[in-house]
């Protein structure tokens, strides 16, 4: 036999990819063709890509940090001496590490909140890191917590506060709308990849009238980061949940109208719910402190572990994105007792969920689409991770139910189910019914 021209050893491996080619060659010639049947048409509005990896992503860390964190306020005034910014041990690997460890797939920091102290050094205003004692003024917190989350491999998001107290152009709309765009350019162009924005419409009481140009800001957004997601009361890409306690409403919609709200003036029920009928895909992000304030104050203490649990499942599980404030203490670190907490959270979660009490069932379903021969929409599915392998069931049915039978008695106060999203958001609701062997439901 002549060698072949190009010779190398052929691998069992090769062979047997070989081998199962000819079988399913063979299988074609002999038997009709019949296609399988495809997906269900999904209903709009659908999620983009981004909206997708940002609420499958469940838990975001929000950072609260700055003047405010060494003058014990909430809300600075604008007028705070820069030489208080003295974090003597900042770490920003460390709060890194506190998201990643306990299950926070993005940290969001407040690069500048409602008192226009920058924590990078903007080239618009000399009121920043630049004029603080802190690294001597070199020093740029945007900068290393970017470095830190691209190490670990952790999504960024900013904040951006549109009020500003220190900004002297603040409330004359043209030089302001500027000088905002000049900082989010500078924040979007200097760090690297960043995957939220988030801005609202928080504004004391009193304050000078302007307009914000947001259709401008949410356009240069998406076109310096077409990875981002916009977060404001009112999207465009999520929106704000209505309250800061952390919940949605018990049944939370994606769906939602962007021009029956208004950023700064919006009807907290409506974003609370969402709306069954709305055209904008616009899930809700629920923001919380682990502590009272958002800003770090040595006099407050953080929530209990099973508080954040709670706070959990009405929003995550809910169909939102729970943001959740840690803030980090004058020493620059995220403080012992809210690691400790933190830890007990992620221990509840891991033993709530890491044991399937379904997983030896036997699961049939009323109907399936494409019948059961076709394992793409098998009720057992059900049982996989993720949303992208699900049960379907044939078209134009009344009812959809599926059976779980279990070999042996169970006892459990969990019951997670979810929704193949991507394809839109259909199921208004779902009912658990418990039979027992007679097929009685019980209480
Ligand atoms: C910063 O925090 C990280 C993560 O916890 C740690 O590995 C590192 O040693 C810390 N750096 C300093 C200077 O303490
Ligand atoms: C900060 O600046 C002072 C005065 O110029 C200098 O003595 C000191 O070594 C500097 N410190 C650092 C950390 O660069
Ligand atoms: C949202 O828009 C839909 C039509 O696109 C409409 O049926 C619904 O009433 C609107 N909701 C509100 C609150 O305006
Ligand atoms: C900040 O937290 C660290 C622990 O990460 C702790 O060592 C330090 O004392 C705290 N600083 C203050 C001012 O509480
Ligand atoms: C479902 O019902 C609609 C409307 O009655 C009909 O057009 C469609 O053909 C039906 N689909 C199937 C698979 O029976």
């Amino acid at each position: 036999m002549k060698p072949p021209k190009f010779q190398r050893p052929i691998s069992q491996h090769t062979f047997l990819v070989l081998l199962s080619l000819t079988l399913v060659s063979k299988a074609v010639s002999s038997a009709p063709f019949l296609p399988p049947k495809p997906p269900p048409v999904p209903i709009l509005p659908l999620p983009t890509s981004q909206q997708l990896l940002w609420q499958l992503s469940e838990m975001a860390l929000f950072l609260h940090f700055g003047p405010n964190t060494f003058t014990d306020t909430e809300w600075g005034t604008g007028h705070a001496d820069p030489s208080i910014f003295t974090p003597s041990a900042l770490n920003a690997s460390q709060w890194v590490r506190v998201a990643k460890d306990n299950g926070f797939s993005r940290v969001i920091l407040t690069a500048k909140h409602h008192d226009g102290f920058c924590l990078w050094p903007s080239e618009y205003t000399d009121y920043s890191v630049k004029s603080s004692p802190w690294k001597n003024g070199s020093g740029d917190v945007v900068a290393e917590l970017a470095e830190a989350a691209k190490n670990a491999g952790i999504h960024l998001g900013l904040y951006l506060s549109p009020w500003d107290r220190h900004e002297p152009t603040y409330g004359k709309t043209l030089q302001y709308n500027e000088y905002y765009l000049g900082q989010m350019t500078e924040l979007l162009t200097r760090y690297g990849v960043i995957k939220e924005v988030w801005l609202d419409g928080a504004k004391g009481e009193g304050e000078k009238d302007m307009e914000y140009f947001f259709e401008t800001w949410f356009g240069l957004i998406h076109q310096l980061q077409p990875g981002a997601v916009i977060f404001s009361d009112a999207g465009p890409d999520t929106r704000w949940a209505g309250d800061e306690g952390g919940f949605a409403g018990s049944t939370c919609w994606s769906l939602f109208n962007r021009s029956a709200a208004k950023i700064g003036d919006t009807d907290p029920e409506y974003s609370q719910e969402g709306d069954p009928g709305g055209h904008d895909w616009v899930p809700a992000e629920c923001d919380v402190s682990i502590r009272p304030g958002w800003f770090w104050h040595a006099s407050q203490v953080p929530k209990s572990a099973k508080t954040l649990l709670d706070i959990y499942y009405k929003s995550a599980g809910r169909n939102c994105l729970l943001l959740l404030n840690v803030p980090p203490n004058s020493s620059g670190l995220i403080s012992d007792e809210d690691i400790q907490v933190l830890q007990e959270f992620t221990e509840l979660r891991s033993t709530i969920f890491s044991d399937n009490l379904a997983k030896n069932t036997l699961i049939t379903a009323s109907s399936t689409r494409g019948g059961i021969s076709d394992s793409r929409f098998d009720p057992n599915l059900v049982l996989e991770e993720g949303i992208y392998t699900y049960w379907a069931p044939e078209e134009n049915q009344t009812g959809w139910v599926l059976y779980l039978d279990f070999p042996e008695l169970v006892t459990f106060n969990v019951l997670q189910v979810q929704e193949p999203i991507h394809m839109g958001q259909r199921i208004v609701e779902f009912h658990l019914d418990i039979l027992n062997e007679k097929g009685n439901g019980i209480k």
